[in-house]
């Protein structure tokens, strides 16, 4: 490969978020594995790490033991690798915990014993296409399929869920997500909690009738407005307590919830202190009064317990905010419907717990007191390398993807999803740094606009700036504060009247990957697209 090779080196060490200096530390195979593209073709030969993962139908005790509920559930199994890399949540619907290092060569043995097609997508890592759970890779009933990858990305909270074209939604809804959390030599140098000091939450509402069996999409207008329960489960319980000792922890907190937004906040007022977002450490702590979470974003909290009493009790609760939700009968397209439904700035219209209402989470209870020495804040969390808007290969003509409603149907760019079909302006050049906006201005429809977790798979990418439309100002006053833009994310949320920018590398892997609405009922109305990333 000559000099491309020092280049792709380079261009590695920049996506690990490390210097030149890090050389050493990067086994000589994973430059192997990217110079000659062997994960693509063949996969690494000798894995690390081997995981049998099955999907399946099964029952667990969510609201009683003697009620249980019926769900979807990936399953686990550890069949190489170092103990631990496998963590099934005891009792829970959620799949394990899959605990991986930087620079891992995973294999992944995937049996559907679902009575439906499947396929399982790793949210937030960049993968070979064929491992990256696109719906043409999908799989039937009964079928057996395998996924490859090296792990390249940086310690963060990563997750998997299926990609099934049509049935995301439904599939997750069920019970069918899991999470990912990536270590690295970096992270494991600072001084964070760790063990049963660093905890995952995954944050999701459902809705269930009164045999305790979960209730999904009842009105049409759930299904363009997406689904809202009006349970909050974590880690798949609810009425969630976390028992917590007085010391620092840190709060994994993943938004698994198929279209619910959260704006989280500590009852008592108390700021939260975020060291991390989709794609792992900021480079110090960020202090915010509220955090907005929109599906499939994920936030790490440095939470300090130190001061509190034995006894104590604090809720992280969703605060109430508005804006997200299409502005019936206030002058668009669906004027008139919207009253007698409960429209309005708060929307959700016949949800028992709209989007935007206020809700607890879960409570933390102090329960031990800890005098032993603890880790402090560190000041410094990670290196991060600032992408330039004039380095981007269109630095002057961005790629814009607009986000609109035709009807009742989500559209990109007013496209709908092809399965292997792309555009001109959806065709990348492989190793080449893009400028993307997302643009939520359709104002042919003003009333119905609506706010979109936009998520792209592949590389992490940096918000470069939000831009605001005159006129917008009012709804976005109560999110506006909410947003973590500096650190690495794979998916952002877009509100009315936004044009928000980013820059994104498409390095390593050609192929198609997806980009698409995170509201899990706007992808499955095919709110989701394909770049073709070529060499
Ligand atoms: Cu988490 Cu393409 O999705
Ligand atoms: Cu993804
Ligand atoms: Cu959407």
């Amino acid at each position: 490969m000559g000099d491309t090779t020092d280049l792709s080196r380079r261009r590695l060490l920049q996506y690990l978020g490390l210097g030149a200096v890090a050389t050493a530390v990067i086994p000589e195979w994973v430059f192997a594995a990217v110079e000659q593209g062997a994960p693509e073709r063949s996969g690494p030969s000798d894995p690390d790490v081997e995981i049998g993962m099955t999907a399946l139908t099964t029952e667990v005790p969510i609201l009683s033991s003697d009620r249980p509920t019926k769900v979807w559930r990936f399953s686990g199994e550890l069949i190489k690798g170092p103990s631990g890399t496998v963590e099934e949540i005891p009792g829970s619907y959620l799949g394990p915990i899959l605990r991986l290092r930087q620079g891992q060569k995973v294999r992944i043995r995937f049996h559907n014993k679902l009575p439906e097609d499947c396929v399982i997508h790793q949210h937030g890592l960049l993968v070979p296409e064929k491992a990256d759970g696109h719906p043409r890779h999908q799989i039937g009933s009964g079928q057996t399929s395998v996924y490859e990858f090296t792990v390249l990305d940086r310690a963060g909270t990563y997750w998997f869920h299926p990609h099934t074209d049509k049935r995301t939604a439904e599939q997750a809804y069920y019970g069918m997500a899991g999470l990912i959390l990536v270590t690295d030599t970096e992270e494991q140098l600072l001084d964070l909690p760790r063990h049963e000091h660093d905890i995952p939450l995954v944050i999701q509402d459902r809705s269930f009738d009164d045999r305790n069996q979960l209730r999904y999409i009842a009105h049409m207008h759930d299904r363009w407005m997406g689904f809202l329960g009006d349970r909050l489960l974590v880690n798949g319980k609810p009425d969630f307590v976390l028992p917590a000792a007085t010391r620092a922890y840190r709060l994994r907190i993943l938004n698994g919830s198929n279209s619910r937004i959260y704006k989280l906040v500590w009852s008592d007022g108390s700021p939260l202190t975020v060291i991390g977002t989709d794609g792992g450490l900021l480079e110090s702590p960020a202090v915010r009064n509220y955090v907005m979470l929109a599906p499939g974003e994920r936030v790490d909290l440095w939470t300090d317990f130190r001061g509190r009493k034995l006894g104590d009790e604090i809720t992280l609760r969703s605060a109430a905010f508005s804006g997200v939700m299409p502005m019936m009968g206030m002058g668009g397209g669906m004027m008139g419907m919207g009253r007698g439904m409960g429209g309005g700035m708060m929307g959700g219209m016949g949800a028992a717990l709209p989007n935007g209402a206020e809700c607890p989470i879960l409570t933390v209870r102090i329960v031990r007191e800890d005098r032993s020495d603890q880790p402090a804040l560190p000041r410094r969390l990670s290196q991060i390398q600032r992408y330039r808007p004039q380095d981007a290969a269109n630095a002057r003509n961005p790629r814009s993807i607009h986000l609109s409603m035709m009807g009742m149907s989500p559209r990109l760019n007013g496209r709908s999803f092809e399965l292997t079909k792309v555009v001109e302006d959806e065709i990348i050049p492989l190793n080449t740094l893009q400028l993307l906006e997302f643009v939520n201005r359709d104002h042919r429809a003003r009333g119905m606009m609506m706010a979109h977790p936009m998520h792209i798979h592949g590389q992490t990418f940096q918000v470069l700036k939000r831009e605001l439309a005159p006129g917008f100002e009012q709804r976005y006053a109560s999110v506006s504060q909410g947003f973590i833009d500096n650190g690495w994310k794979d998916t952002v949320l877009v509100m009315p009247g936004e044009k928000v920018t980013i820059l994104k590398r498409f390095d390593r892997y050609t192929g198609l990957y997806l980009y698409h609405c995170h509201n899990l009922e706007h992808e499955n109305m095919d709110m989701m697209r394909n770049f073709l990333v070529q060499a």
